[in-house]
């Protein structure tokens, strides 16, 4: 166990009906709300009008920035910025999945400066004090309404690059499970997929001896994600699969699961943030064309870790580590599968000329 310090100042309001609540607990922060939303799922799902009557009444000033797209743009961060500083923003307001809660990170950091915002991801400047951020999430993947990360697409550069500091932590964040019964199945598969992901990053990277504590919580993490995503897609209006699932995906990337692990790495993350950066895929149907194949190449170098996951999530009985650690893969490719992610390249229409390219692309990121 390495020494840390784990601070998470994001207050969680977690259960049905927790939307009503976002007018009193904005209002802590000032009068003017900049709302930042999709592509207008929330429109169709009745969230945009509870999340309107609540900030109205509590006497908030809404200025709207809809149209956030997936893999979110540096343009339409830009254009959020200007909108925050005319309008003399209080409070910026996320109502989506992660791009949303992204754009509006990177949106309350750059409403405050001088300079452009992408000095930020370019690590040219660092963030000094971003207006508050608050979010309703409606999609249980990235882990974003409770940690202090940001990844934003320069489509200038076709670079896709994250950056991070805890003051980017959202004050709170409300999570309805009830908010993502109208996520689409597709959706619900690569939310899950990418909370996975974010456990096996540290899971297999992490480099130190005594890691019991968080490897039996991430795995219980996986198989959790694993039963709740079937049951979702099962019945998508299933509250308690898609509040498992939502919780999971939270706790899979606020700090709680690397705590203690020391140095970890996120090389899964750099390979699919360049193809989303490219390919406009998305990023959870990305990373499950990234980690069959990173897995087998780790499992060449480090079949013990390998085989361990695949012993304690999926049971695998093989002796030797080697086949246990092919086997574990095998299970979770298969999964993959079965939720309809793709698990290879082609899977994806990426054509295989344009490796090279992506190597490039997010070897040029890892230095950033
Ligand atoms: O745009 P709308 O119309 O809202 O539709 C969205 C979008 O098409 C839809 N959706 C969201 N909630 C819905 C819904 N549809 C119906 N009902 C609902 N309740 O889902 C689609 C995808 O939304 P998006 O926000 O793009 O998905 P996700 O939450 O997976 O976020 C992906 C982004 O998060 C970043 C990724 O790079 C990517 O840009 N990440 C952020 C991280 C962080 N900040 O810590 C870490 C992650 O690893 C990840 O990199
Ligand atoms: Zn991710």
């Amino acid at each position: 166990m390495e020494n840390f310090v784990l601070e998470n100042p994001t207050k969680i309001i977690f259960g049905r009906d927790t939307i009503a609540g976002l007018g009193k607990e904005a209002a802590v922060f000032g009068q003017k709300v900049l709302l930042v939303y999709g592509q207008g799922s929330i429109k169709k799902n009745g969230i945009y009008s509870e999340v309107e009557n609540s900030l109205q009444a509590a006497g908030l000033t809404i200025i709207q920035h809809g149209g956030v797209k997936s893999n979110p743009t540096l343009a339409f961060v830009r254009k959020g910025i200007e909108l925050a500083k005319l309008h003399e923003i209080d409070v910026v307001i996320a109502v989506g999945g992660g791009s949303v809660i992204d754009t509006a990170k990177a949106i309350s950091a750059g409403a405050v400066v001088e300079h452009d915002v992408w000095k930020f991801f370019s690590g040219k400047k660092g963030i000094s004090s971003p207006l508050p951020i608050a979010c309703v999430l409606t999609l249980a993947a990235s882990g974003s309404e409770m940690n202090g990360g940001m990844v934003i697409t320069n489509e200038e550069k076709g670079l896709k690059v994250g950056t991070g500091n805890k003051k980017l932590c959202p004050r709170f964040s409300i999570l309805d499970p009830g908010a993502t019964f109208s996520v689409p199945p597709d959706y619900t598969a690569y939310g899950a997929v990418d909370a996975i992901s974010h456990t096996l990053e540290f899971y297999f990277t992490c480099r130190g001896d005594n890691t019991c504590v968080q490897d039996r919580f991430m795995e219980g993490l996986i198989i959790n994600i694993m039963e709740a995503c079937d049951k979702a897609l099962l019945d998508p209006h299933n509250y308690s699969a898609r509040a498992n699932l939502m919780w999971c995906a939270t706790m899979a990337l606020n700090g709680w699961t690397s705590a203690g692990l020391g140095w970890v790495g996120f090389p899964m993350h750099m390979i699919e943030h360049a193809m989303s950066a490219k390919h406009d895929v998305p990023h959870g149907a990305g990373l499950s064309a990234v980690i069959p194949a990173w897995m087998r190449w780790q499992a060449e170098r480090q079949p013990a870790k390998i085989a361990q996951f695949a012993r304690r999530v999926f049971n695998i009985a093989a002796a030797d580590e080697k086949g246990a650690a092919m086997q574990g893969i095998e299970r979770l490719t298969a999964w993959f599968t079965q939720v309809h992610s793709p698990t290879t390249y082609k899977g994806l229409g990426i054509p295989r000329t344009t490796i090279n390219e992506l190597a490039e692309n997010s070897q040029f990121q890892a230095k950033i």
